[in-house]
C-alpha cells in the first residue's frame, strides 16, 4: 500500500508523492503507453482544464490509428477520491457515469485497453511498452516481490494510477472561490450570493437536491449525491454511434456496462457528477450535448415548459426524450425544476436566476486567487 512520505527539503507543507504514486504520475502522461504512440491519460485529463478535456469535442477520438471516437463525453476526474463505491437499492456511487468501476484503480484498466481510447491490445503488450520506458528502473524497484508477469505489471500500473490521484493534491485542491468564501478568505459578490441562494431554493434551481451544497460529515461539498437520474437531455447527433438510430445510451442498463440490462428502471439513468470546475468545461451532460453553462441551465429551466426548444418536431409531431426509447420514458425524472410543469407555463427560474446560479457555478473553479473580483456579468 501507499504512504505518505513528508517532503524532506523545500516546500514542508506539501508531502511527496509515495513511489508508487511517483510511478503513477510518470504512467499519466506516458503516450508510449498507447496503441498509437500518441495518447495518454493526460490527453482527455489535461490537469490544465481541471484534468479534463483541452478541447470542445463532445467524444474524444483514440485507439491505434485516432480514429475510433469514444462514446461519452470526456469528463474532469478531480474530486473522486471520495467516491464510494457503486451499490444497489438505491443506485449509488461508482465511476464513470454509469457507476462501473469501483476504485480508481479497476477505472484505469478501461482506458488502457478500451480501443477507443489507448487501445493497449493486450496486458503483454502493455508490459513491454512499460518495460521499454525511461522508468523501467522505478517500475522494477517496485514489481520486485510481486513477480513480474504481464497481468501482475498491470495491476502494478493501475494502482500506481490510483496512488498517484489520490495522493497529488492537484486533483483535490479545495482552493476555489466557494472555498476560500468558506473558510473566510474571499466575499462572494451580490450576484454570486443571489445565485448560491437560487440554486438552494426548492422553488426556483432546486440543485442542491441532487447536486448538495454541504457535507453530511462537515467536509468541502463536492456538489453531488453520488445518485444517479435521468433528465432526458436530447440526443447528440454529432456522435458518430448515434449515427445509428438503434443505438441508444441507457448508462445504467447498457450497452457499456452490461451487469443490469435485465432492469428497465435503471434505463437511462446516469450519475449525478459533481459541479466543481463546471466553469472549465466545453462540453456538458454524459453526451456532450450541450456546449455552456448557460446552455445547460435554460435545458433545466425550459425542458418541459419550451420542449421544442430541446427536441426535434418530425412531421408537426414533437418527440420529447429523443435520446431515450419511447417505452423507457417513464424513468425521466419529475424532480424540480424538471417537474413536468406544462408546456407554455411560468418555469421554476427567472432570467436572473439563471444568470445568478452561472455565477455561482463559476465561483467553483480551483486556482482562485482571493480578492480576484469576477467578471463584470457577475459583480452586481
Ligand atoms: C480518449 C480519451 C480518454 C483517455 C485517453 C482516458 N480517459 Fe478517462 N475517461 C474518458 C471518458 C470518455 C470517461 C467517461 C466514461 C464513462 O462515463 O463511461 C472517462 C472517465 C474516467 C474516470 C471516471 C470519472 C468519473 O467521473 O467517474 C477516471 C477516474 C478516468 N477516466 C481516469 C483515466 C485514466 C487514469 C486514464 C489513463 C490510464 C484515462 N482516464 C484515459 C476519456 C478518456
Ligand atoms: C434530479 C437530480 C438533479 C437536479 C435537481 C439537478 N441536477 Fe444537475 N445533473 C443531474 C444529473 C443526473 C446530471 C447528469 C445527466 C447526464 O449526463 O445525462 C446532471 C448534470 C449537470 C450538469 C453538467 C455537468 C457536467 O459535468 O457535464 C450541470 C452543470 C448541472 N447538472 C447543474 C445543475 C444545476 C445548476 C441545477 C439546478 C438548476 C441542477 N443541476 C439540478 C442531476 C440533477
Amino acid at each position: 500500500m501507499a504512504t505518505l512520505l513528508t517532503a524532506c527539503g523545500g516546500r514542508n507543507d506539501v508531502p511527496a508523492l509515495s513511489p508508487l504514486a511517483a510511478l503513477g504520475e510518470r504512467i499519466f502522461s506516458d503516450r508510449t503507453l498507447s496503441g498509437s504512440g500518441r495518447m495518454s491519460c493526460a490527453t482527455c485529463h489535461d490537469p490544465r482544464f481541471a484534468h479534463g478535456p483541452p478541447n470542445a469535442l463532445p467524444v474524444q477520438v483514440g485507439g491505434q490509428f485516432e480514429t475510433e471516437f469514444g462514446l461519452r463525453a470526456a469528463p474532469s476526474i478531480r474530486y473522486l477520491d471520495r467516491q464510494p463505491p457503486f451499490s444497489l437499492a438505491p443506485w449509488h456511487g461508482g465511476l464513470n457515469t454509469d457507476g462501473r468501476a469501483d476504485t480508481l484503480a479497476a477505472q484505469a484498466r478501461h482506458p488502457l485497453f478500451d480501443p477507443r481510447e489507448m487501445d493497449n491490445g493486450s496486458a503483454d503488450i502493455l508490459a513491454r511498452r512499460l518495460r521499454a520506458s525511461a522508468y523501467a528502473p522505478q517500475f522494477a524497484a517496485l514489481i520486485g516481490a510481486t513477480g513480474g508477469d504481464a497481468s501482475a505489471t498491470v495491476t502494478l500500473i493501475q494502482g500506481a494510477l490510483q496512488a498517484y490521484q489520490s495522493e497529488d493534491a492537484g486533483f483535490h485542491p479545495y482552493d476555489s472561490k466557494f472555498d476560500q468564501v468558506q473558510a473566510g478568505r474571499d466575499q462572494f459578490s451580490p450576484a454570486e450570493q443571489r445565485g448560491a441562494q437560487a440554486f438552494r431554493d426548492p422553488a426556483r434551481g432546486h440543485c442542491a437536491a441532487c447536486h448538495p451544497d454541504t457535507d453530511p460529515q462537515g467536509r468541502p461539498p463536492l456538489f453531488t449525491d453520488a445518485g444517479y437520474a435521468a433528465l432526458g437531455v436530447p440526443r447528440n447527433a454529432a456522435i458518430p454511434a448515434n449515427a445509428d438510430p438503434a443505438h441508444f445510451d441507457l448508462g445504467l442498463c447498457g450497452p457499456v456496462r452490461q451487469d443490469l440490462a435485465r432492469d428497465a428502471a435503471a434505463c437511462g439513468l446516469f450519475r449525478t457528477p459533481g459541479l466543481r470546475n463546471v466553469g472549465v468545461k466545453q462540453r456538458f451532460f454524459h453526451n456532450g450535448s450541450m456546449g455552456s453553462l448557460a446552455q445547460v441551465l435554460a435545458f433545466l429551466n425550459t425542458r418541459d415548459t419550451e420542449p421544442t426548444r430541446w427536441y426535434p418536431v418530425v412531421d408537426g409531431a414533437l418527440r420529447p426524450f429523443d435520446d431515450l426509447p419511447a417505452r423507457l420514458q417513464a424513468n425521466i425524472t419529475r424532480r424540480a425544476p424538471l417537474d413536468g410543469r406544462a408546456a407554455g407555463s411560468t418555469p421554476a427560474m427567472s432570467a436572473r436566476d439563471l444568470a445568478d446560479i452561472e455565477c455561482f457555478l463559476l465561483t467553483l473553479s480551483d486556482g482562485h486567487v482571493a480578492g480576484t473580483p469576477p467578471s463584470p456579468a457577475c459583480r452586481e
